[in-house]
């Protein structure tokens, strides 16, 4: 019943829970001869937590990677690679009072439904946002083998509740400002206010959401099997999967259905012999395959459910309506986190299409 595996040449099989021992992933496809070590992996993970504790859930874990298969002579061997993260810092009593009370916004009460009570509970077990770990561990590989054909994958975020970045920045400016902060925004003005707005909504007992932009340089043209494989269906797939995802557009995305053809089209032009677009608010894909234009995606997150305001639910075993105020340590907003995810879940999905497509290929030569 469950689905935790994404791909048909770059594979990636989730598994674990959020209160479990571990969580991790297994990769097979993943082409032999990528020099690889754990540090590779490590680095991502680390930036999954901003520096700043207050803007995040007061869990706190080391997130160490562990590499149990597919790596031999710090290169990958062509064989399935598994990595594990250890959970550390459980509280699952925190969840022992809601056992039968649902959560409102979150997924507890379809998957006491769905999986007939037997679902892990603790702290959202296979649907939570721990999940997320192993996303990024996958994502670090991908982006490691993206890189040695040249395509960068860089994520950041754009807006947190009603605070925007109104244009896409400078990538320059992405690398150097976007980890710089604990909003990974890259503009440092707009950061401070977003943070403010996250920590308002903390204080409150509240919560707050926002978008992701992330954009793929250097991605050769044609990536993407149309029709049902496209580049886009791919992404928003594997993108949905991540959980809190509300909305993924590419490019003008909705804005486009207010543009005339005449300002929506990406004019043709040749600029150092390469042929390129004025304009790219098709967001680097026509016809479901790369255009060679930065490849831009956005992804919406909703607030996270998990608040402390008391609100209306019911205790599913009591069939009694109820309040509640969710204790434990949650993440008033979620996008920070979900910055390198959403940069692991794109480079997953192009690795994938890259292999499937022909320009990467199963064994690389040093
Ligand atoms: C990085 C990350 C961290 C998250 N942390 C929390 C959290 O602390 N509390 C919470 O209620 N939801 C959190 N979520 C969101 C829930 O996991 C998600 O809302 C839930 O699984 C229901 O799925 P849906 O929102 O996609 O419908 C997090 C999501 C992500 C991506």
């Amino acid at each position: 019943m469950w689905s935790n595996s994404i791909g048909k040449a770059f594979v990636v099989t989730c598994f674990g829970e959020s209160h479990g021992p571990v969580v991790g992933v297994t990769i097979d496809g993943c082409p032999a001869g990528l020099p690889l070590s754990t540090d590779d992996i490590q680095r991502y993970l680390d930036l999954r937590i901003p520096q700043e504790k207050e803007v995040v859930s007061a869990r706190r874990e080391p997130d160490i990677v562990e590499i149990f298969s597919g790596i031999f002579q710090n290169h990958t061997t062509g064989a399935p690679i598994t990595l594990h993260i250890r959970n550390k810092d459980v509280k699952s009593a925190d969840y022992e009072p809601m056992k039968d009370i649902v959560r409102p916004g979150h997924a507890d009460y379809p998957a006491k439904v769905k999986f007939g009570g037997f679902s892990d509970y603790r702290g959202g077990g296979r649907l939570s946002g721990r999940m997320t770990a192993a996303f990024v561990a996958a994502g670090a590989i991908a982006q490691k083998l993206l890189s040695t054909f040249g395509v960068d994958v860089l994520a950041y975020t754009s807006s947190i509740a009603s605070v925007a970045m109104h244009r896409v920045p400078e990538l320059d400016i992405v690398r150097k400002m976007t980890l710089e902060n604990s909003m990974r925004c890259p503009d440092p003005v707009i950061a401070e206010k977003m943070r403010q707005v996250v920590l308002r909504a903390k204080s409150e007992g509240d919560s707050v959401g926002g978008v992701v932009e992330c954009i793929t340089q250097n991605l050769p043209v044609g990536v993407g099997e149309p029709i049902f494989d496209s580049i886009d269906s791919e992404l928003a797939k594997i993108l949905f999967g991540i959980p809190a995802v509300k909305g993924v557009e590419f490019g003008a995305g909705f804005q486009s259905t207010r543009l005339r053809g005449s300002e929506n089209n990406d004019q043709y032009v040749i600029n150092d012999g390469k042929i390129m677009t004025l304009t790219n608010n098709s967001g680097g894909v026509l016809g479901g395959m790369s255009t060679g234009m930065p490849l831009l995606v956005r992804v919406a997150f909703k607030p996270p459910s998990s608040i402390a305001k008391e609100q209306k639910t019911v205790n599913v075993s009591e069939m009694e309506e109820t309040e509640l105020g969710v204790k434990g340590r949650h993440d008033p907003c979620v996008v920070p986190k979900a910055v390198p995810v959403v940069q692991g879940m794109v480079a997953i999905s192009l690795a994938d299409l890259m292999i499937r497509g022909g320009m990467i290929p199963r064994i690389l030569k040093s």
